[in-house]
Formats: C-alpha cells, structure tokens, sequence
C-alpha cells in the first residue's frame, strides 16, 4: 500500500476537475464501461490514449521499455519520455510511429539552458503512480516533475493541456526557476529517424519540423511533419538542441545520416515565462504532406486552443459512433459490460484515415493506412466495423481498391504510406468479398475491386513478401504451394507452404462469390475448384503425438486423431512436421514470419487442418464424420494446443455448428470469456492487433458470429438478455434477444428460436438480418437441445450448398 505524495494528490485534483466523462443518456453512460488501458501490460501493445475512430492523431505519452512500448504507453513503471501525437495500436511487431515527441520541464536548474535535460535518455522521467486516467477522448498523466499533462484530439492534431507545479524543485531538491521550456524531439518510438529538420520561430514559439522515417512492419521510408504551436505563456526564449546541448542561435537544425554513427539527438526548444494559471496548452498538428499542411490541419482543427471544447467534440463523436448498439445489460456484470464496450472501442481505433494526407498519389477516393495486418483484421475487425459502421467500411474498401489502383496489387499489411509485409494468404480479398456480399456499394467500384482480386490469384508479383502470392505458377498447375517450391517468378520467404496453401484456397473462394455475384460463372467456377486446393496437402494417415504438459511434463502421448496437413514436396511426396509444432504446446513461437523454414503460420498443422471456412462440410467428411469432427475440435481448444491470443483461433470456437453441436460453440465462446479476457491491464489473451482482440468479444458476445467472406453469421446466445444494433445505412433496428437469460451463464443453449416470430431452425443467418432489422429471439435452457443440429439447418459449405445460378 502506498501513500499518495503531495503531488500525486494534486494531480489528482487536477484530473478531477478537468474531466466530465459523466454524460449519460437515460441514465446509461457507455464511458462507464470503456476503459482504453485494458491490454496496457503483458504484451497486449494496446494504445490507450486520445484518438477519434480511426483519427490519424493518437496523442499518449511514451516510454522507453522496447518490449511494451508498441502502441506508445504501457502500463506499468517504466519512464517516460515524452508525449508524441500518432500511434498504431496492438502490433505484434516493433513500437510504431511516435513521431516528434514534446517534453516539458518546469525550467532548467540555474536557469541555465544547458541544465535541462534534451536527449531521450536523460529526460526519462517517472511517472506518479496512480495518475493515469483514460477515457474515449483523453488521457492524462503526472510525470514525477509534478508536472500533469493532459491530452485530446480532433483528426490531424492533438492538443495538449499541461499544469505545471508552482514551486518545482529536481531530484536533488534544487528549487527550480519558473520558466517552463518545452522541447520537440526529432524521433520517434523506434528509433528509425533517418533524416529531418526542425525549426522555431523566435517570435512566436511556432516549431515545425519535418522527418524520414521507417515503418515498423514494412518496407521503405516515409516523410512526417508537424506544427507546433502553444497559449498560456510568453515566449521568453527559443532555440535548438542536438545531443544533450541547447542553444538559443541558430533557430533551426537539420540533420543528415552520418555515416554508421547512431542517430543524433536533435530537435528545437520554446521557453516560457511564468504562465498566469500554471498551465500551458501545446496543438500539434500532423500532416504527410508539408509542414505548412500541418499548421493549416491545427489552425482549421483547433483555432482557439480550447481544450474542453475539443474534449467535448472528441467524447461525442465516440458516443455516437458506440451509439448504434444498446444492449439490455441486466443482471450482467460491470465486468463483461467492461469487457464487451472496451473492445468494440478498441475495434474502431484503426485503420486511420489519412484522407488528403497522401502524398504518393492524386486522387479524389479516401485513403486509410494502418492496415496493421489484414492478416489479422479480416476475421474480425472488418465484419465487425461493417456490421457497426458500414460507411467506414465503404470508404476503407474504396481506399483498398485504390491502393490497387495506384499499386498494382492490394496489400496485406499496409503502415505509413508503405507496404507491409505479407503474412499468409492475399487476405483483402477476403475483406473485400465480406464487403461485396454484405451490401458495401456506395461509390465502391466493384469492377475494379474484382480485378483487384483476381490480380492476386493470377499475377505473383516480383516480391511477394508485401503484396500479392507467391507460387502461383504451382498453384495453378500442381494445386498446392510445394514445400520446396521452384518459383523463378517471385520472392518472398519460402516458407509457410501448408498456410499458405489453406489460405490461397480460401482467397479464391471469395473470388468465386464474388465472380458469381458479378455474373461471371466462367470466373466462378473456375475459382470454386481453386478452392479445393487445400485437399492436395492432407495426409490422411498422419497421426500426431502430443505433448501432455499438464501431467507428464515431457512425454508425449497419442492424441488418437488420423489425417493432418503436411508439407508437400514438388514431386507430389509428403514432407513431414509435427501436427502439434507451433501451438503452445510445442516450440510455440517457431513459427513467426522470420524463422526459418516451417511450413505453418504462427500455429500447428493441428489448427491450420480446420482453416477449410469455404467447405467445412467436405473437412467434416473428411475428418471422421460429425461426432469424430466435434471430438477433435474440442480436443484442439481443450488439449492445450490452440493459443487465442491469435486471431486464426477465432473462427474454430464456432466451427462446432458445422458438426452440427451449435451448442458447443456457445460453450466454448464461454471457455474462453472471461478466463482470457477481462479488465485489468493484461486482460487480452495476445498483442491486440489494432483492436482485433476487442473485436472477438464484442462479436462472440453480441451473439453472431461472421465467417469472415462469407454472407453468414453463427448464431449463439448474446452475454445478454437482449443485444441490438441499428444499422448506419438502412437506419432499421435488428435485435437479439434470449428468453431465459442466465446471467449465470450455465443456461446458454438455444432450444428453439423464432425470427420476427416465425420459428427459426438455421443456426446461421444473413446479413440481411442486420440490414432488414428484425427480432431474433432464442430461448435458451441449461442442456443442449436439437436445434440447428438437421443437416438442413447447418450453415452452407461450397460442396453442399454453391448453386450456380
Ligand atoms: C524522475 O525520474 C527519473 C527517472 O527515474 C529520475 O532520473 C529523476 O531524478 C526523477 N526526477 C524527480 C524530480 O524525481
Ligand atoms: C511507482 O510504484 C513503483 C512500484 O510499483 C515504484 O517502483 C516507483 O518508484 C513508484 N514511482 C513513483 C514516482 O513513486
Ligand atoms: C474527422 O474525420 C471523419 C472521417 O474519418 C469525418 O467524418 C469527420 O467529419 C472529421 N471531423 C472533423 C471535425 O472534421
Ligand atoms: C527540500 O528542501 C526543502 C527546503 O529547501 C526542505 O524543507 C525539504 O525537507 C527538502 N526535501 C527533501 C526531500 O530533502
Ligand atoms: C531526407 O533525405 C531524402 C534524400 O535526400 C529526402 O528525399 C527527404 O526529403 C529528406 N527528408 C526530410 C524530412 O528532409
Ligand atoms: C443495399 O443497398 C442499396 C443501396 O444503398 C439499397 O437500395 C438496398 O435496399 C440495400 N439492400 C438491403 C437488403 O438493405
Ligand atoms: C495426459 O496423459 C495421461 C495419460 O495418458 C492422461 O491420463 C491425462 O488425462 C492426460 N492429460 C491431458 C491434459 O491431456
Ligand atoms: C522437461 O524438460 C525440461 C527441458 O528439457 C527439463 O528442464 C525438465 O526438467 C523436464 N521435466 C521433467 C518433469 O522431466
Ligand atoms: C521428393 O522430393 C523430396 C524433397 O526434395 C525428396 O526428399 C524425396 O526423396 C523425393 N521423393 C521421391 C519419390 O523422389
Ligand atoms: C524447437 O525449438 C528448439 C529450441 O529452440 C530447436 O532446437 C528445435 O530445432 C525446434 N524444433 C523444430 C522442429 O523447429
Ligand atoms: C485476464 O486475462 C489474462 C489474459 O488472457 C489472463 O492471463 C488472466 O488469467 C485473466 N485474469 C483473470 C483473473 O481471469
Ligand atoms: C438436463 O441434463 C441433465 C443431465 O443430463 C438431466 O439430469 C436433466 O434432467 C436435463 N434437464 C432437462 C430439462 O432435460
């Protein structure tokens, strides 16, 4: 237990005055249960700070810890060092943008320039405990300096508040002068700052600057500028640093890569007089473009400095945007409410609109970026957002189909205006397909957006590790990605040959939807059959050992299930890799995009075997029939083998309603909430992904599931009594309702339904359902009953259902 300081009570009463979160409507206010800090430790790499949905500035402050400072801040103690105004949120892989970072310091001891600190590592500083506060809109924090900042943002610029003591004294209890000096530094999170420049204009205080930077999962360099500009004190001096000297002459610095010698420490300093009321606000806008666009993007933004105001702005956009569901809660704790509208929060933070901000082409359509991966977001994300917020999701696929446009080919991963790398399979065909069937036309054109996709099946770019498939001269004449594939035509890393091969399949299965609903059969059925490629690497004698952790530590012992994915060689011989390598009971992490290779996608062959969305009816078969398909499935989540801490787990918790055990998907939806996901900081089970992880709650406890590129939900009971969502195109109400609602949860199985109250058998409905509005009503009881388990009530798979017509 420890004792507040002095200063940690007054930052305190700070944040209290500051912050009026408690707007409710009809007494429900949906900030009471988003928290942005859940997923702040552990890995989870979530940003926590102030951002509009899908703004391009997220403003936080960031720390120096390199394993938990991705998305900027973290929970935790680690220091520091400044507050910078764009962020990626969730990544997997290294800290992302953090560009041009402020710090404050209450005045130099001596009141002498050089006695404050200007390099990263000497102005760590840190934070007070228990003063942070998070909430749609704003974030705030007291660092030890007893200085307390605050921060919120309109879309390209974020204002800072910051309060600094009256009698500031430095660690070794030296008062200090009160002159505040505020710094921006010419860096970012990684580190990767190539060149760039700064400058300060001696009358105004204005910094600018400009740098080259890399992005964090991909190839090339961008250019990022901002625009400083502050209110609330006189300018008393301006100036610049480089490394861990300031200077008042000269007013700018530039800065070149200089030879092998790490990046110099560089930036421009504003120092101030006293502030009247101790605060100074400090706007900083961002732009691709120019500085100048920086400073037109803060003056249009943010005219007056007004903190409260703009606060207010940022609070209602996220109130409204969160607006379009409403849940009856009752009887359902605080805790899974939390847990429900943080992720749905979390889930509208990327990908980030830079429409106007791209500088690498002309065009009148919108730009997204921070596409952080496809890989991980087609599976749930973009359902979710095009279930939520279907105007969004007509702009990003617009924006995709333009990135095609100017590109040549659709990403997979896309981050900062560059490419990013390519993690399995060319998965915004699937986004694409979802969107084509789910009603996303305003302004789309579909016929690009098709040609897009088949560009991805027919063409393999030169280097495929950041667009595109590689081996597609073996896809199309062996049917499989050989495990020692011969490809003259393209490189990438040859690995993943069983990943990729499951999800190519699935590529061009959305291919085939689409061809079809464009009325193009020739298209159709040629990709339909493209789609059965997985079968080409099963081996259907393989068997699998696995490792019993739990009780015998290191013996392995038959897990009983016949029939895996294998590696495949040219010459049509199977390779051989332990089913059970890379989930976690097995060299978990040998499996990553850079290790060498293995032939599966971060995760087991074991997994991998049921990525088969198109035709599970065919994996059933295949797998032993229903009850042999149903126990193995289970033995995947119960054995230890699947991790759900990544997304390719999604869609398995569900897969039971194709062996016809709907109620086993309920069941194993509640396996993994909330044991997995919950409210304290490290409450998401892996690396958030941009919100991928909230989007997995937020959809399994509304109750249906998408299969992601396909028109099909899968229906299990909402977490609550009744769940609705009101759809942003067609304005119509569609509700889920449970009769029996348990909020104990041990009542989660549907025994009969009706839809507008005709009964209902299906255990899957369409999107239409969502577009139409409607009451879905399911009455749940505490056994397993048969409803949805006639073969004529299983969702569609493309062996049993696809009509050609
Ligand atoms: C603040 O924290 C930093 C980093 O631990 C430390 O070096 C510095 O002395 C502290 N400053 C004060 C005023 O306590
Ligand atoms: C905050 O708490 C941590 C331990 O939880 C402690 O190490 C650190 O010194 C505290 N920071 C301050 C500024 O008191
Ligand atoms: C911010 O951007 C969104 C689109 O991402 C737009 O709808 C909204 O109007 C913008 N807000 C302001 C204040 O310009
Ligand atoms: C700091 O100095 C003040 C007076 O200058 C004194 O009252 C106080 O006890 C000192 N604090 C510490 C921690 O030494
Ligand atoms: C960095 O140098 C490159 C190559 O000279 C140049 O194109 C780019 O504009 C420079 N970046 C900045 C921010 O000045
Ligand atoms: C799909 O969108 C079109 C154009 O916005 C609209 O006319 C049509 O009613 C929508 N379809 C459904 C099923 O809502
Ligand atoms: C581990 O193996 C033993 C012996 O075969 C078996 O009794 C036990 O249930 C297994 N445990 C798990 C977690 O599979
Ligand atoms: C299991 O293997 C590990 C690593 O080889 C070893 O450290 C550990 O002692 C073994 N445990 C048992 C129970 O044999
Ligand atoms: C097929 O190719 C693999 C990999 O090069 C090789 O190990 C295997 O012996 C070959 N099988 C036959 C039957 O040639
Ligand atoms: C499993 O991991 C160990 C230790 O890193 C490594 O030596 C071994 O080669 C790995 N096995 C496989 C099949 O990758
Ligand atoms: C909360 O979630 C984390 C991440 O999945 C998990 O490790 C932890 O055990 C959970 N905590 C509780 C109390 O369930
Ligand atoms: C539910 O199943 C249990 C255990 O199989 C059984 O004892 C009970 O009678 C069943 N309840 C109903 C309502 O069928």
């Amino acid at each position: 237990m420890k004792l507040f300081s002095f200063q940690s009570a007054a930052a305190l009463a700070f944040a209290a005055q500051s912050v009026n979160v408690a707007e409710a409507k009809n007494g429900f206010d949906v900030f009471k249960y988003v928290d942005p800090l859940i997923g702040t430790s552990n890995g989870g790499h979530v940003f926590p700070g102030a951002t509009l949905p899908f703004g391009m500035a997220k403003a936080v402050a960031d720390i120096n810890d390199p394993d938990e400072k991705e998305g900027g801040f973290a929970s935790g103690d680690s220091d520091i060092t400044g507050f910078s105004h764009m962020h990626d949120s969730g990544t997997g892989g290294a800290p992302s943008l953090g560009n041009f970072p402020l710090f404050p310091q209450s005045g130099c001891p001596g009141d002498d320039i050089n006695n404050c600190f200007f390099t990263k590592t000497d102005r760590a500083s840190q934070r007070m405990n228990n003063t942070v506060e998070a909430h749609p809109g704003y974030f705030a924090i007291t660092l030890n300096t007893s200085i307390h900042t605050e921060m919120t943002v309109s879309n390209h610029t974020a204002l800072y508040r910051l309060t600094f003591p009256k009698n500031a004294v430095n660690a070794q209890n030296v008062t200090l002068p009160n002159s505040p000096l505020i710094l921006f530094d010419l860096t970012d999170l990684p580190d990767s700052r190539i060149n760039g420049s700064m400058a300060v204009d001696g009358k105004t205080g204005r910094i600018t600057g400009s740098g080259t930077f890399n992005p964090s999962f991909g190839l090339g360099t961008y250019d990022l500028h901002f625009c400083a500009d502050f209110s609330g004190a006189k300018i008393r001096d301006t100036g610049v640093f480089t490394n861990n000297r300031g200077g008042s002459n000269p007013k700018s610095v530039k800065i070149v890569p200089n030879g092998n010698s790490p990046p110099v420490p560089a930036g421009a300093w504003t120092q101030f007089e006293q502030s009247p009321n101790d605060q100074i606000l400090v706007r900083v806008g961002v732009s691709f473009m120019s500085p100048d666009q920086a400073c037109h993007n803060a003056e249009k933004e943010v005219p007056d400095f007004g903190f409260n105001k703009l606060l207010k702005s940022a609070e209602d956009v996220w109130r409204e945007k969160l607006s379009v569901i409403e849940v009856d809660a009752t009887g359902v704790s605080d805790e899974l409410q939390t847990v429900f509208w943080s992720g749905t929060y979390r889930a509208m933070i990327s990908p980030q609109d830079y429409t106007g901000e791209n500088p690498l082409w002309k065009s009148d359509e919108p730009y997204y970026d921070s596409y952080y991966c496809i890989w991980d977001s087609f599976r749930s994300i973009h359902p979710l957002i095009t279930l939520l917020d279907p105007h969004s999701q007509t702009l990003m696929v617009r924006s995709l189909i333009d990135v095609y446009r100017h590109e040549g080919k659709l990403p997979d991963c896309r981050m900062s205006l560059c490419k990013g790398f390519t993690q399995g399979g060319s998965n915004a065909d699937v986004v694409l397909a979802d969107s084509f069937l789910k009603n996303i036309t305003d302004d789309v054109d579909w016929a690009t957006g098709y040609e897009a996709v088949v560009s991805d099946a027919e063409d393999e770019p030169l280097d495929w590790s950041v667009e595109g498939r590689g081996g597609l001269t073996s896809w199309k004449t062996l049917g499989y990605i050989p495990t020692d594939d011969f490809d003259p035509y393209g490189g990438g890393p040859f690995t993943r040959s069983i990943s990729r091969t499951v999800e190519y399949a699935y590529n061009d299965f959305c291919i085939a939807e689409m061809a079809k609903g464009l009325g193009n059969m020739a298209d159709a059925e040629k990709y339909l059959q493209r789609s059965d490629n997985w079968k080409n690497m099963y081996k259907a004698d393989q068997t699998s050992f696995v490792s019993n952790t739990t009780d015998y530590p290191n013996s392995t012992v038959d897990s009983g299930f016949v029939g895996f994915l294998q590696p495949r060689y040219l010459n049509g011989t199977f390779g051989f890799q332990d089913p059970s390598l890379c989930s976690p009971l097995y060299n978990f992490t040998s499996c990553y995009l850079n290790a060498d290779g293995h032939e599966t996608y971060e995760g087991s062959s074991w997994m991998y075997t049921f990525y088969v969305p198109q035709d599970m009816a065919t994996i059933v078969t295949t797998l032993g029939g229903p009850s042999k398909f149903v126990e193995r499935l289970s033995y995947l989540h119960t054995s230890g083998l699947l991790y759900i801490g990544d997304e390719q787990a999604f869609l398995p918790v569900f897969q039971f309603h194709y062996g016809a055990r709907p109620a086993l998907s309920a069941y194993f939806s509640h396996f993994y909430i909330p044991s997995q996901f919950n409210t304290s900081t490290s409450g998401i089970a892996g690396n958030d992904d941009s919100g991928a992880m909230g989007s997995f709650t937020t959809l399994s406890m509304m109750g249906l599931w998408p299969v992601p590129g396909q028109d099909v939900y899968l229906i299990t009971p909402p977490y609550f009594p009744e769940v609705s969502v009101t759809n942003g195109k067609t304005g119509k109400k569609a509700t889920v309702r449970n009769i029996g609602f348990d909020p104990s949860y041990e009542a989660i199985y549907i025994q009969s339904a009706t839809l507008n109250g005709k009964p209902y058998t299906k255990s899957w409905i369409t999107h239409s359902f969502w577009l139409e509005g409607g009451v879905l009503e399911l009455t749940l009881g505490k056994n397993e009953s048969s409803w949805g388990t006639a073969d004529a009530d299983l969702p569609p798979s493309s062996s049993t259902s696809w009509s050609s017509s």
